[in-house]
C-alpha cells in the first residue's frame, strides 16, 4: 500500500480502534444470535469462530466501510440495528440531514433525527459522513414555493442558502468527517444542472457553499458528489474541470464523492478506477458514497453473482486509489431500500436479502477488503 495513503487513514483510525474493540463485542452481546455471522468458520471441534465483519476487514485496510441509514428501520428494527453497528465504520443519514427535513419550516431548525444517528454512531465507534447540504430535491416547501412566487428574491436566496450552510456545518462541527456539500449539480452532458441554485444565483453558488461550509467546520473534507460519474464521461470530466479550477481560485474543494448506484442490465465501468486516479492526481480525496447494484427482480444465481462482481469492481477501484478513504453503500439489505419506489419492476440492489441473509455480493466485499496487498 501506498505509504501517503496509510498515512492519512491512520489518524482516523487510531481514534477508532480501541472503541472498535469495545463495541463489537458489545453488540454480540447486546443483540445474541440476531446476525449470524454468515458461513462460521470452523477452529476446532465445536468452536466456531464468528467470521470477522466487514468493519474488522475494512479496519485493516485503512479505509471506511460504510452504510447509509434509514433512521426509522434503526429505530425499530433490531436486527437492522445490529446490523448497522455490527458491519460497518461509518453511517451517512439516508435522509435526516436534508434540508427539508433538519429546517421544516424557515428558521426552525429539528436536528433530532440526525443527532440520533450521531449519538448512535459514537456509541458504535462509527464516523459520520454528512449528506447533504445543497441539492435540487428535498428541499422544504416553504423554500421552493417562497422562490416560485417571488417571496424569496436572489439576494434573499442567497442569505438563506449562506444561513442554512453554517447552521448545519456548525450544529454537527467535529462529529462529521466529510460533507457532501454540492449534491448532482451536473447535467448528463457537463452542463450545471438548471437548477433554483443556478437560476437564482449563477454558478458562483457553488464556490461560495465550499467557502461557507469550511468556515463552520475547517476539519471536514468538503466534497462534490454526483451519480453516473464513475467512468470518465462528460459529467464526471466536468467535475474533474470544476475542482481544478475552484482549487487554483483556493476553494476549499477536497473530495469527488462518486454515488455509484449501478444496474446489472448495464456494462461495470470499468474505467471507474482511471477515474478515481485524475482527482487523486489533483490532490482531492476520493470516496464511493451510495453503492447499490439494482436488477429486474425476482433475482437468480447468474444475476446475483453480476452483482456480486460488481460490488467487488466497485470495491477494488476504491482500495486501487491511494486517496479514496471511504466506501459507502446507500442501504445494506434489501429489506429497505429506495430502489423498487423509483425504478419499476427492480430492486434486490443491496449487499444482505431481505432477511438479513448475506448475499453473494456481501461475500465478494469481505474477500476483496480480505486480500493480501
Ligand atoms: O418522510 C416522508 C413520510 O413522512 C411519508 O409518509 C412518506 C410517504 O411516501 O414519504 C417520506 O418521505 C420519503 C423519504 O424518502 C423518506 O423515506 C420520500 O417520499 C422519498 O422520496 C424519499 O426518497 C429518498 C430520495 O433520496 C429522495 O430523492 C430516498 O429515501 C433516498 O434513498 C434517496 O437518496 C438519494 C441521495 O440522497 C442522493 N443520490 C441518489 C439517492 C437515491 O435516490
Amino acid at each position: 500500500m501506498n505509504s501517503s495513503r496509510t498515512g492519512l487513514r491512520r489518524a482516523a483510525l487510531a481514534v477508532l480502534s480501541a472503541a472498535l474493540v469495545a463495541t463489537a463485542a458489545g453488540t454480540a452481546q447486546a443483540h445474541p444470535g440476531k446476525v449470524g455471522p454468515g458461513k462460521g468458520h470452523h477452529h476446532g471441534k465445536g468452536h466456531p469462530k464468528p467470521a470477522a465483519s466487514l468493519r474488522d476487514l475494512a479496519d485493516r485496510r485503512h479505509v471506511l466501510i460504510g452504510t447509509a441509514v434509514d433512521t426509522t428501520a434503526l429505530a425499530e428494527d433490531g436486527a437492522y440495528r445490529a446490523a448497522t453497528a455490527r458491519e460497518f465504520s461509518s453511517v451517512t443519514a439516508e435522509n435526516v440531514m436534508k434540508w427539508e427535513v433538519v429546517e421544516p419550516e424557515r428558521g426552525r431548525y429539528d436536528w433530532s433525527a440526525a443527532d440520533e444517528l450521531v449519538r448512535f454512531a459514537r456509541a458504535h465507534g462509527q464516523q459520520v459522513r454528512g449528506h447533504t447540504l445543497l441539492w435540487h430535491n428535498q428541499l422544504p416547501a416553504w423554500l421552493t414555493e417562497g422562490v416560485a412566487d417571488g417571496s424569496i428574491d436572489a439576494k434573499e436566496l442567497r442569505k438563506i442558502l449562506r444561513e442554512h450552510i453554517t447552521a448545519e456545518v456548525k450544529h454537527f462541527k467535529g462529529k462529521i468527517y466529510q460533507w457532501d456539500v454540492v449534491n448532482e449539480v451536473f447535467e448528463e452532458d457537463g452542463s450545471l444542472r438548471d437548477s433554483i441554485w443556478l437560476q437564482q444565483l449563477g454558478p458562483s453558488y457553488i464556490a461560495d457553499a465550499f467557502r461557507w461550509a469550511h468556515r463552520a467546520d475547517p476539519g471536514a473534507k468538503l466534497f462534490m458528489n454526483d451519480y453516473n460519474v464513475e467512468g470518465v464521461n462528460a459529467k464526471s470530466t466536468a467535475y474533474y474541470e470544476l475542482a481544478k479550477k475552484l482549487r487554483a481560485q483556493g476553494v476549499p474543494v477536497q473530495g469527488m464523492g462518486v454515488q455509484a448506484h449501478l444496474d446489472i442490465q448495464y456494462g461495470f465501468p470499468t474505467d471507474l478506477a482511471a477515474n478515481l486516479a485524475r482527482f487523486d492526481r489533483l490532490g482531492l480525496r476520493t470516496a464511493i458514497t451510495e453503492a447499490d447494484v439494482r436488477m429486474f427482480t425476482p433475482s437468480d444465481p447468474a444475476k446475483l453473482a453480476r452483482q456480486a462482481s460488481d460490488y467487488r469492481g466497485l470495491l477494488a477501484a476504491c482500495l486501487a486509489t491511494k486517496g479514496c478513504t471511504s466506501f459507502t453503500v446507500w442501504g445494506f439489505t434489501d429489506k429497505y431500500s429506495w430502489v423498487p419506489g423509483t425504478f419499476e419492476g427492480e430492486g434486490e440492489a443491496n449487499i444482505l436479502d431481505a432477511d438479513f441473509r448475506h448475499k453473494p455480493a456481501y461475500e465478494a466485499l469481505r474477500e476483496e477488503l480480505a486480500k493480501r496487498h
